[in-house]
This record gives structure tokens, sequence and C-alpha cells, in this order.
């Protein structure tokens, strides 16, 4: 009988033990937000929505006047997608670093869904559609998803309508013509 013993037994599968590794996942994890997010957060929303800023002439819009004092107060409400009023924010981590978010609240039935960001490095990825899709899921009563972007933002509104959001008015909102979309519960993406 040969004597195994402790001697490493050779490895019948040299090809295969040389092949890379499968590609690494891309190590970004949905979270609802925390009060330790907040600054970043709204550095996040600062630096993403300067495009729109311009676009627009109006670099007084709300998600680059709103202070991190503020988004805490909102974090601090802590919304759990079932209570009416409370704002439940999301965002996209990648180690420490916040890359991407979004914010919905319920009112009665309809979700508000909102402050959408993605950072310019990560973008074209899907990462706004997961969140997109994951702020959905976190509203399981709401029976219809509501959200507004600049009506001139055609690549916003091309990715609203490509996850079920229809154009349902526009309205204009200090010089600014908005387009209002939905999306009834249930709708797939
Ligand atoms: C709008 C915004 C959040 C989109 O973020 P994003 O993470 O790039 O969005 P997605 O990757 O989910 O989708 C964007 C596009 O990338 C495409 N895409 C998704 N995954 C992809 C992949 N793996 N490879 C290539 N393209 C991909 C999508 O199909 C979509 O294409 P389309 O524009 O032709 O429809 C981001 O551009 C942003 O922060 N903009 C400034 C702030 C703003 O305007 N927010 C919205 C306010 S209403």
């Amino acid at each position: 009988m040969p004597d195994t013993g402790s001697r490493p037994v050779p490895d019948p599968r040299p090809a295969a033990a040389a092949l890379p590794a499968s590609p690494p996942e891309d190590g970004i994890a949905l979270a609802t937000a925390r009060d330790e997010d907040a600054d970043q957060i709204v550095k996040l929303q600062y630096l993403c929505y300067q495009s729109e800023a311009e676009l627009y002439g109006d670099y007084s819009i709300a998600p680059l006047t709103e202070t991190v004092a503020e988004l805490r107060g909102i974090l601090a409400a802590g919304g759990d997608g079932r209570s009416d009023g409370a704002t439940v924010v999301l965002v996209a981590r990648r180690g420490w670093e916040v890359v991407a978010a979004v914010r919905g609240r319920l009112d009665g039935d309809i979700c508000r869904v909102g402050r959408l960001v993605t950072h310019p490095r990560l973008r074209r990825r899907g990462l706004a559609s997961r969140l997109l899709a994951e702020i959905e899921l976190r509203h399981p009563t709401a029976a219809r998803f509501e959200l507004f972007t600049g009506a001139r933002s055609v690549d916003n509104i091309r990715l609203y309508t490509r996850r079920g959001y229809r154009e349902t008015g526009r309205a204009v909102d200090g010089g600014i013509e908005m387009m209002f979309l939905a999306k009834p519960a249930g709708t797939p993406a």
C-alpha cells in the first residue's frame, strides 16, 4: 500500500488551475443611507446636478442648495417605505464611498421618487436603474411611482422611459419646463 502520508497530492488539473478567476463583482452594494452618509450624499448631489443646473441656467435648484443638516433631518425621520410622509434614502456604496443615491417618499398610495444621482465616473453601468428598481421594491404598498425631470433632460427621460415610466404632464416652475412621469406598480421595466 503506497504511503501517501502528508505529502502533497499533485493537482491533476493544471490547466484549470491556471485559468484566471471569474470576473470580480463590481463591489457596489445598495443600502439604506445612514446618518454618516449625509455629507457624501450632499456632495454627490452637488457634483451630479451641475450638468442639470448648466442646462437650465439655474444654480439654485433644490439638489444644489440642500444642506447636510437638512438631509440628516430626513435620515433621522427614518422612512421604512410603508410610513406616509417619511423618506427612504438609498445609496450605492463601494467600500466607504457613496457612488449613487435615490430617494422615495410615500404620499398616500403614491411613491414620489427623486434625487437620483450616479457619480460621473460610474455612469452607464446600470447603477441608477438598479437604484430605481430597489426604491420601487422598498415601497410595496405604493400603487404608483411618480417622478419629474427637466423637459430638456433627454437622457433622464430615456432612462425613466426604459424603466417603464410614462409622461403624465408638464409644468413650468421658475422658468424651467418640468416633465412629470409615472409608472403603475407592477409595470415591467
Ligand atoms: C441620470 C443618472 C442618475 C443616470 O445614472 P446611470 O447610473 O448612468 O444610469 P444607468 O446606467 O442605469 O442608465 C444610463 C444608460 O446607461 C445604459 N447602461 C446601463 N448599463 C449599462 C452597461 N452595463 N453598459 C453600457 N450601458 C449601460 C442604460 O441602458 C442607459 O442607456 P440610455 O441612456 O441609452 O437609456 C446620472 O446620469 C446622473 O447622475 N445625472 C445627473 C443628475 C440627474 O440629472 N439626475 C436625474 C434627475 S431627474
